[in-house]
């Protein structure tokens, strides 16, 4: 066992989910050569405007109807702690050096709002330019550029189109829930 919960509170799936039960959809094979073609095209991820203060990102069109981002970053940003539902996904660094922490554990999907995390779950990746990610359902993760210096730009495919996404907060071996963000909250 690594994790406990420590409250409740109920968390519905959204229709979205359920809408592509049914479909096959790409698989994480798919989306990895999608991000990785897209992230060779120096024109496309080079038209991606870039602010100092903050991200940046274009909406693309992915593979079998799934959701795929052009995403840039500036130095010491990241994304926070957060999952994708019940969205697969892959990742790829375009430009620049990501750097992705992530639990090597499956959290419950409901009914808590605070756990306590044990040893040996804690993953940690470095990305450099090239490097590409897949992940499956529920994956936990946070994604930050930790250069002082280098912008970097990354391209990113999920499927279904993410119906969710649940954001934590962490402090030490305890992650809480804290928001749940719909597609309306970052279109
Ligand atoms: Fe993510």
């Amino acid at each position: 066992m690594s994790l406990r919960t420590t409250t409740s509170t109920p968390i519905q799936v959204t229709s979205a989910t359920q809408r592509f039960a049914d479909s096959p959809g790409p698989t994480p094979a798919q989306l990895l050569e999608f991000v990785r073609r897209t992230a060779a095209d120096a024109d496309l991820v080079s038209a991606l405007p870039l602010d100092p203060e903050g991200r940046t990102w274009v909406r693309l069109e992915g593979p079998g109807g799934s959701e795929a981002w052009l995403i840039g970053w500036p130095p010491g940003t990241g994304t926070g702690w957060h999952d994708h539902a019940e969205s697969i996904g892959a990742f790829t660094t375009a430009t620049g050096e990501l750097t992705e922490n992530a639990l090597a554990v499956r959290l419950p999907t409901k009914g808590w709002r605070s756990l306590e995390l044990f040893g040996g779950v804690d993953r940690r990746r470095t990305l450099p330019r090239g490097a590409s990610r897949a992940f499956g359902h529920h994956h936990v993760h946070e994604v930050l550029n930790e250069s002082r210096t280098e912008h970097a730009v990354s391209v990113h495919a999920y499927y279904p189109p993410l119906p969710l996404m649940r954001r934590f907060s962490r402090t030490g071996s305890v992650l809480r829930l804290e928001e749940i963000e719909r597609p309306e909250d970052w279109q």
